[in-house]
């Protein structure tokens, strides 16, 4: 069998048990977090300052050991360095003004990007330097429809109405600006992987909100343009998609953008779940809340996912992000039990 690692599986390796990360594993759940935060002063500045994204990603896995190491960061960060500026305050997510279609000419025309995202690639250098070779450090960015949903509101919103009129009224603009969006966070994905980064994830938020013509277009359209991109320079990126909410579309999402696993949100059927895995490896899928309950509710959520996807290329994850609320006594009681398992 092989080495437990992420990058076994993402090259199509089983591994039992499987190797585990959270998505958000870094994050205010741990009250080491929460210091390093409070001494950052904003979020910001914990994403943009070396020292405090590599301690913020390294927390997690001294405490828990997890196989993968996802880099400290925010998916908002593209379009911060290409000139639409973010704010996150408190309790209120992040803040932006509203794109209109007149700016999208000022942010093609930008130049600050690379200079504004340097102190992000001396994070995965360093973070390489410091993790074991067996721990998988993952680079990420937004997929383009999803960054541009809150480049659109301005803020988040609880289903992207914003994005989705100015989808409907402004369809050449939208794509305009995906495809700048695509090609930016595919130079960003470049870098990363340039510096040390051994997997990449492309979080892809708000694919369920879309009818199916606009999701080709808007969703896996930009994507397929973003994967192709990297894979000029880096024909062998392991790459991992997560188009949360793509319900049947997951399968020809995989086959239509080129990425090598497929990460799967907790509405997935386990059935469904398996016969994607059939085409290559996935990873998810576990219910975030089944985490904040504990109890039978995490411990039979986590036996039916081994049960069912554990003899294939599997990544064990949420299906989600996880949940400030989430008592890290059940992360402990989640770990023993999946390095515990016996192969049935
Ligand atoms: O541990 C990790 O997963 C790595 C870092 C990471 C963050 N955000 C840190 C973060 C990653 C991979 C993300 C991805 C991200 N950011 C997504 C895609 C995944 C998802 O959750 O759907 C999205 C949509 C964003 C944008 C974003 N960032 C929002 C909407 C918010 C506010 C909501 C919230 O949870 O507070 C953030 C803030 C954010 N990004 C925090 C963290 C740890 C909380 C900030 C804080 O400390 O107050």
């Amino acid at each position: 069998m092989a080495k437990r690692t992420i990058k076994a599986v993402l090259g199509g390796e089983a591994c039992f048990p499987p190797p585990i990360w959270l998505m958000r594993q870094a994050g205010r759940y741990l009250p080491e977090y929460r210091a390093l935060r409070e001494q950052a002063g904003s979020f910001l500045e914990l994403c943009y300052t070396p020292d405090f994204a590599v301690e913020a990603t390294l927390q997690p896995i001294r405490r828990f050991g997890f196989d993968g190491a996802i880099l400290f960061s925010d998916i908002l960060l593209v379009p911060d360095a290409l000139g639409h500026a973010v704010r996150f305050e408190e309790g209120k997510g992040p803040l932006l003004a509203p794109l209109a279609p007149a700016d999208i000419a000022r942010l093609e025309a930008g130049d600050s990007f690379d200079r504004r995202l340097a102190p992000v690639y001396e994070t995965v250098a360093r973070l390489r330097a410091a993790l074991p070779g067996s721990t998988t450090l993952i680079g990420f960015c937004g997929a383009p429809w999803t960054v541009a949903t809150y480049m659109i509101a301005g803020q988040g919103t609880a289903d992207q109405m914003p994005a989705r009129l100015f989808a409907h009224r402004e369809p050449q603009a939208l794509t305009r600006l995906l495809t700048l969006l695509a090609d930016r966070s595919a130079d960003h994905l470049c870098r990363q992987l340039d510096a040390g980064a051994d997997a990449v994830q492309i979080f892809e938020s708000w694919a369920g909100v879309l009818d199916q013509a606009d999701f080709d277009r808007f969703c896996l359209d930009p994507v397929r343009r973003l994967v192709a991109r990297l894979r000029e320079r880096h024909p062998q990126a392991l790459v991992i998609g997560f188009p949360k909410g793509a319900g049947t579309h997951f399968g020809r999402y995989r086959q239509a953008t080129g990425v090598n696993a497929l990460g799967l949100d907790w509405t997935v059927g386990l059935d469904q779940a398996a016969e994607l895995q059939a085409a290559g490896p996935v990873q998810g899928n576990l219910d975030p809340l089944r985490l904040v309950a504990g109890g039978r509710a995490l411990t039979d959520g986590v036996s039916r996912l081994l049960d069912s996807l554990a003899g294939g290329p599997f990544i064990f994850n949420l299906g989600h992000g996880i949940q400030p609320e989430t008592p890290i006594a059940h992360v402990e009681a989640m770990l023993s039990q999946i390095r515990g398992a016996e192969r049935r």
